[in-house]
């Protein structure tokens, strides 16, 4: 079953990304240390149950009918994936909507040669992120941290704070 062969090679990923994590654990202050647990534990439970979930979509991306507009800029490109990850972010919307769970990943674009072998894509596509979709576990989704919009925005001048 190719779930269970996505799986694995999911796994391989999730355990070498996080192995320098892990290993730091003890010497981590609260409430960093904390955290990391908490976030090790999900990914764990994941990447131990990938190979259940009811649906794994995985996007792909053909560069050559995208604008790449900054290709030949002397820093990594990222302007292609705006593309491809406004519709990841509106399958992660629908999602939420509907009550389901879901995770945007790309460990597995390390492995996009096996993904791409797998799943039959062919050569001039490439693969950007996976997302499981699931019914929630535990209490399903709960209340979220995320950094205030002063802190996210700036007014004229980068790092002039914009007031709400
Ligand atoms: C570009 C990107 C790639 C990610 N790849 C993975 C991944 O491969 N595996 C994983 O467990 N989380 C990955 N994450 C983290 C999750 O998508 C998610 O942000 C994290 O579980 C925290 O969830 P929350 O933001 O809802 O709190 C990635 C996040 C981003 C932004």
């Amino acid at each position: 079953m190719k779930l269970a062969e996505i799986k694995a090679l999911y796994h391989e990923e999730w355990h070498s990304y996080t192995a320098a994590m892990r290993s730091g654990l003890d010497k981590m202050q609260e409430p960093a240390a904390d955290a990391s647990r908490k976030m090790l534990k999900a990914g764990d439970y994941l990447s131990d149950h990938m190979a259940e979930v009811p649906a794994l979509l995985v996007f792909c991306f053909n560069p050559d009918h995208m604008a790449i507009t900054d290709a030949d800029l002397d820093r990594p490109s990222v302007v292609g994936g705006g593309s491809v990850y406004t519709a990841v972010q509106n399958v992660m919307l629908a999602c939420r909507a509907e009550g389901l769970g879901c995770v945007l990943t790309t460990l597995l674009c390390y492995r996009e040669d096996e993904i791409k072998q797998l799943l039959d894509i062919p050569p001039e596509w490439g693969t950007c992120a996976h997302i499981p979709i699931g019914y929630p576990v535990l209490r399903g989704h709960g209340p979220i941290t995320r950094r205030s919009i002063s802190k996210l925005a700036f007014l004229d001048s980068w790092g002039e704070s914009v007031d709400f």
